[in-house]
């Protein structure tokens, strides 16, 4: 198996806080060391421009989440890690994917559906306040991911619906233009913990409930200190369940620590004293980072010098794949149109190859230009019913896979999508 790529884009628009660290920077650094992947890590400031309008402040969260996962300790030497505007190939596969991805899809997108149920229940126009933007917002996460073919992308399940309609524009392209684009699919971190905020409900900045990831050590501590308890006194037995602050530690401690933590809290523990268990306990693996931090935040030409090497890199690959997908569509050269479209053709023709097996049973398969195994046949009895049913895929297409004599079973990795594909550009090349 080849290296699994994994991408992931960050939406610059907001301070990374504790509930950021634990569920995405943290397991995203840690999965970064492991071998054979190869990880891209990008700040999607075009995606914040979409939610916010005040220039200051795309640039500060820009400089402090970059910071963020650098103090973390993402390696970019390592890693791709670069800014989403520094690669101007993002925005031009927006374009060729926005033409080939139906309009209906995007008006099925939860975020803007959403916003139309909202305004149809104010009684308002159901586009009232959705800007293009916002309505377009799939298709250029999914240029983000397609440009790279990156096969997992890590993300809350509330992104699944994007990655869904990823894989539909590299289909759709595919089928129109040919193999260009590999499917993604959505590593849903389900074991990370969502880690509660102060009032309880999930941390996030939309609840008004976070602790900032380098808020200073006094500040951390007053912050821990104002997380909701109940009103059980000291010596007082506490329940485990459905605290905040316990599933706060929990992401932090060892096992260990935490059972140690449970039975305190059987025993009576305060919650003062808990508190201060908690903050000890977060602050000890965050201290070492927030002096990397603050060094960052000092020097912001070392932050943009680090991400223009990562935009070199990712236009390393980008460049030259987007020369290719112009080539595809048409967007060419005039006097190299005639030679080109010749070879196109001829390279990128599917074969159907039949042949006989030791068994004396007569067999085929289906196989992409570049060799990759589409279909294979079970066995056929005579030669000519294998034929008849190469025939029936050439002329009827992907209609004929459920009449065949024979089981035919579809290759490993392979979609029914690429099949379909495939047998209609033999139709194309036969109709011509
Ligand atoms: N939409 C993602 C979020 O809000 C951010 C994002 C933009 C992204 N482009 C991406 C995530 C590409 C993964 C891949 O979390």
């Amino acid at each position: 198996m080849t290296t699994q790529r994994f991408l992931t884009g960050i939406t610059t628009s907001g301070t990374p806080h504790l509930g950021n660290y634990v569920g995405s920077i943290r397991p995203a650094v840690r999965h970064s060391l492991r071998r054979g992947v190869e990880s891209f890590y990008f700040l999607a400031d075009y995606h914040a421009l979409i939610k916010i309008d005040e220039p200051a402040r795309i640039q500060r969260s820009t400089l402090e989440i970059a910071a963020s996962w650098l103090a973390a300790g993402l390696d970019p030497e390592r890693v791709v890690f670069y800014r989403q505007s520094d690669v101007p190939e993002i925005p031009e596969l927006t374009w060729y994917l926005t033409c080939v991805l139906g309009k209906g899809v995007l008006n099925r997108a939860h975020a803007y559906k959403a916003a139309v149920d909202k305004n149809t229940a104010a009684g308002n126009d159901p586009d009232a306040d959705v800007s293009a933007g916002l309505f377009m917002y799939p298709v250029l996460m999914g240029a983000d991911i397609l440009l790279f073919n990156a096969h997992k992308v890590p993300v809350g399940r509330d992104q699944v619906q994007h990655i869904e309609m990823a894989r539909d524009m590299a289909h759709s392209f595919n089928h129109r233009y040919g193999e260009h684009f590999v499917a993604p699919e959505a590593a849903i971190e389900d074991h990370v913990a969502t880690l509660p905020g102060l009032d309880g409900r999930k941390m996030s900045k939309s609840y008004d409930n976070t602790i900032p990831m380098f808020a200073p050590r006094a500040q951390l501590q007053k912050l821990i200190a104002g997380i909701v308890t109940d009103s059980k006194g000291p010596d007082e037995p506490k329940s485990v369940d459905g605290s905040a602050l316990f599933q706060i530690y929990q992401a932090f401690a060892s096992t260990d620590e935490t059972e140690a933590l449970r039975q305190a809290y059987a025993r009576g523990i305060s919650w003062g004293d808990a508190k201060h268990i908690v903050f000890e306990r977060i602050d000890q693996e965050i201290a070492p980072m927030r002096a990397a931090y603050q060094a960052l935040i000092d020097n912001p030409a070392k932050i943009e010098a680090i991400l223009k090497i990562g935009a070199t890199k990712a236009r390393a690959i980008a460049t030259p794949f987007m020369g290719q997908l112009r080539h595809a569509v048409g967007l060419r050269n005039l006097q190299t149109q005639s030679d080109n479209t010749a070879k196109a053709v001829k390279v990128a023709l599917p074969v159907f190859k039949q042949y006989r097996e030791s068994d004396g049973q007569f067999y085929f398969k289906l196989q992409s230009a570049d060799g990759r195994l589409l279909l294979q046949s079970g066995a056929f009895a005579s030669p000519k019913v294998a034929g008849q049913t190469i025939a029936a895929l050439q002329s009827d297409g992907i209609a004929a896979l459920s009449r065949s004599p024979a089981p035919l079973h579809i290759g490993p990795d392979v979609l029914e999508n690429d099949i379909a594909t495939a047998l209609q550009a033999l139709q194309e090349t036969k109709q011509n």
